[in-house]
């Protein structure tokens, strides 16, 4: 399949609706302002696309996860706000332009941060409420947002940060630090895929199927991530390299060489796959954006 062109077309699906949402959960330029500036900067819309293409991996109809994939991707931006906030990371450049708190100072890059995460909640009971969404089971729709809750609050992507920052400079285990990984960033990817598979009114086995796809996926992910920090290129990441060492944080590369961090992507890529075996090829988007994953430069 060509992935580059799945991307685009569901990038550009994505993009539409978050416009259009930006102006109907907004009342003023106050907030509307930078939201758009550091929802529409340019991300790469992994968590949406995903949750879109595990909704068409199951047979469902991807249009209905079209509010749930930009709640995901509005929940991540507001993550990314916050992480690059002096307090946090202290980062000046995301996603190819200046970080939220330097356009418009942390005060706002502070309320822009919770206005994106209150908006995706509002967004998410409006779409269990829309009337062509009442076929799917009432129990599906409030798992969807369970799922999306769980991830990103304490028990996932809060105290994955929580721990990032507590132990920069106390390096970890291997086994803590995969599960901050998990926290930090595996949750919310996995919920993504997760959220679409229940959309798609997916079967137990599906599910479970593809819970296992994103675990694997997700810490692959944080790895590559890590990785690139080290190696990749700025100018292409559109962020600063070579931070997570000077801030002395926990990395794969830092705990286990690259080489040895660039195998343990493959390896958790290979285990993604072979929890894809059993699909069809309606589950070929999904293939392939994990091997994305530890292809991406940026
Ligand atoms: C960066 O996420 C932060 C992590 C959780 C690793 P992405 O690499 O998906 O960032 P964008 O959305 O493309 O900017
Ligand atoms: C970001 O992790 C994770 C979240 C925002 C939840 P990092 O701090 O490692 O990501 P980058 O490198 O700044 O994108
Ligand atoms: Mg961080
Ligand atoms: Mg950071």
């Amino acid at each position: 399949m060509d992935l580059g062109n799945y991307l685009l077309e569901k990038r550009a699906e994505i993009n539409s609706a978050i416009e259009e949402y930006l102006d109907r959960y907004t009342i003023s330029k106050r907030m509307l302002e930078p939201m758009k500036y550091s929802l529409t900067a340019g991300g790469k819309r992994l968590r949406p696309i995903l949750c879109l293409a595990a909704c068409e991996a199951v047979g469902g109809q991807t249009s209905n996860a079209v509010p749930v994939a930009c709640a995901l991707e509005m929940i991540h931006t507001y993550s990314l706000v916050h992480d690059d906030l002096p307090a946090l990371d202290d980062d000046d450049m995301r996603r190819g332009t200046q970080t939220c708190h330097k356009r418009f100072g942390e005060a706002v890059a502070v309320l822009t941060g919770d206005a994106l995460l209150n908006t995706a909640f509002e967004l998410l009971a409006d779409w269990s409420l829309e009337n062509n969404m009442q076929t799917l089971p009432l129990e599906a729709r409030v798992k969807v947002i369970q799922t999306v809750s769980r991830a990103s609050g304490c028990r996932g992507m809060i105290e994955g940060q929580a721990r990032d920052l507590e132990f920069e400079g106390h390096p970890l285990t291997l086994k803590d630090l995969e599960e901050l990984h998990r926290l930090k960033t595996g949750e919310m990817i996995s919920a993504s895929v997760v959220t679409g598979a229940l959309i798609g009114n997916g079967n137990k086995a599906q599910i479970e199927r593809l819970k296992n796809y994103s675990k694997n996926i997700g810490l692959a992910f944080q790895v590559v991530d890590d990785i690139l920090n080290v190696i990749g290129d700025p100018q292409i990441l559109g962020k600063a390299v070579g931070t997570d060492s000077a801030r002395q944080k926990n990395t794969y590369p830092a705990l286990l060489g690259l080489q040895d961090a660039k195998r343990k992507a493959t390896d958790l890529v290979e285990r993604a796959l072979e929890n894809l075996k059993g699909f069809d090829e309606k589950a070929d988007p999904l293939r392939a954006i994990a091997l994305y994953i530890i292809e991406r430069n940026h």
